[in-house]
C-alpha cells in the first residue's frame, strides 16, 4: 500500500506510513499566480492501492483532497481517511436556505473506502457513497491521561453531546463522569447549566470531540475552578483552535491542554496513527 499525505497531514501520513511499514508517497503542493491550487503526486502508484490523509481543515485543504483523489484516478483501490472533516458542524438545515454543508462535503469525496475519525454526527456517514468507518481515538487519549499524575481525576463533558466521550475514556480508566448541560447564546458564547457534581479538590478533565473557538470549555473550566476543582485540564480529538482560542483557555485558568494529531499543533501530544494503521491492516 502507498500512503500519501496532503498538505494539512503530512506529519501523521508520515507515521501511519511508519506505523504500516508501507511506501510514503511525496506531494508536491503549491499555487499558480491567480492563487488556484497546484497539486502533483510524485512517482508511478498506477494499479496499486493507495491511501489519502488529508484533514479539512480549511476550504484549501477540502480543494488539496479533491485533486489529490483525482490524481489516484489510476489506483487500483483508493482509501481517504479524513482524520479530521471540517463542515461536520453543518450536520443540519438550522435556518431555511441552508444547505446541509457535511451532506455536500461528503458527496464530493469518491472512493473506495472512507474512514472518519470521531466525526462530530455519525448521521453524515450516511452521505457517503463510499464504504465508510468512523473511528475512535478516545482509547489513545484515555491511555494518555492515564499516564499522567493526577489526583482523584474525575472526566467531565462540557455537554450530554460529549458524554460518549467522556464515558468511554473513563471506562478505560475506571474513573468516574459526569456532563454539564450548555445552552448556546451565539458564535462564540455559551452558558453553562451545572449538575449536581461534586468536583472540590480533584483534578478534572473536561473532554470534547472539538474545541474551535474555546468558548465551551473556557466556561466550563472556569464554572469548575469556581466549584474548588484543583487542577482543570481540557482533552480533545480535534484542536480547531480557532482565532484567540488558547489565550481564552489559558486566562480562564486550564492546566493543560491534551489533543490529538487529527489537526497539527502544538496541542497535538495524542497521536491517532496507531488508530488509523489498525483500521487499514484490517481492511487490507
Ligand atoms: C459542539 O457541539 C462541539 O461538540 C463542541 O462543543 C464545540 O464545537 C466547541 O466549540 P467552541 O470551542 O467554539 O465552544
Amino acid at each position: 500500500m502507498n500512503i500519501i499525505g496532503g498538505p494539512a497531514s503530512q506529519l501523521l501520513a508520515g507515521r501511519v506510513a511508519k506505523e504500516l511499514n508501507c511506501n510514503l508517497l511525496v506531494g508536491e503542493f503549491k499555487r499558480f499566480p491567480d492563487g488556484e491550487l497546484y497539486t502533483r503526486i510524485m512517482g508511478d502508484f498506477a494499479g496499486d492501492m493507495v491511501t489519502i490523509i488529508q484533514s479539512t481543515v480549511t476550504d484549501s485543504d477540502f480543494v488539496s483532497l479533491l485533486q489529490l483523489i483525482d490524481a489516484c484516478t489510476y489506483a487500483s483501490v483508493v482509501n481517504v481517511v479524513i482524520p479530521y472533516m471540517g463542515y461536520a458542524r453543518q450536520d443540519k438545515i438550522f435556518k431555511q436556505g441552508e444547505p446541509i454543508s457535511a451532506r455536500a462535503m461528503a458527496k464530493a469525496i469518491k472512493a473506495d473506502n472512507v474512514y472518519t475519525i470521531n466525526i462530530h454526527a455519525e448521521s453524515i456517514l450516511d452521505y457517503f457513497e463510499a464504504k465508510v468507518k468512523n473511528l475512535d481515538a478516545t482509547p489513545v487519549i484515555g491511555k494518555y491521561i492515564k499516564n499522567m499524575e493526577l489526583k482523584n481525576p474525575l472526566v467531565i463533558a462540557p455537554d450530554d453531546g460529549a458524554i460518549d466521550l467522556a464515558r468511554k475514556a473513563s471506562e478505560d480508566l475506571g474513573l468516574d463522569y459526569d456532563f454539564l448541560d450548555k445552552t448556546r447564546l451565539s458564535g462564540d458564547t455559551v452558558i453553562l447549566k451545572p449538575k449536581n457534581i461534586e468536583v472540590k479538590g480533584r483534578d478534572v478533565i473536561i473532554i470534547d470531540d472539538i474545541i474551535s473557538t474555546g468558548g465551551t470549555m473556557a466556561e466550563t473550566i472556569s464554572l469548575l475552578r469556581s466549584q474548588g476543582a484543583h487542577e482543570v485540564f481540557i482533552a480533545c480529538v480535534h484542536p480547531v483552535l480557532s482565532s484567540n482560542a488558547v489565550l481564552r483557555l489559558f486566562k480562564a485558568g486550564v492546566k493543560g491542554i491534551i489533543a490529538t494529531d487529527t489537526i497539527d499543533k502544538g496541542v497535538s501530544v495524542v497521536s491517532v496513527a496507531p488508530v488509523i494503521a489498525e483500521a487499514l491492516r484490517n481492511n487490507c
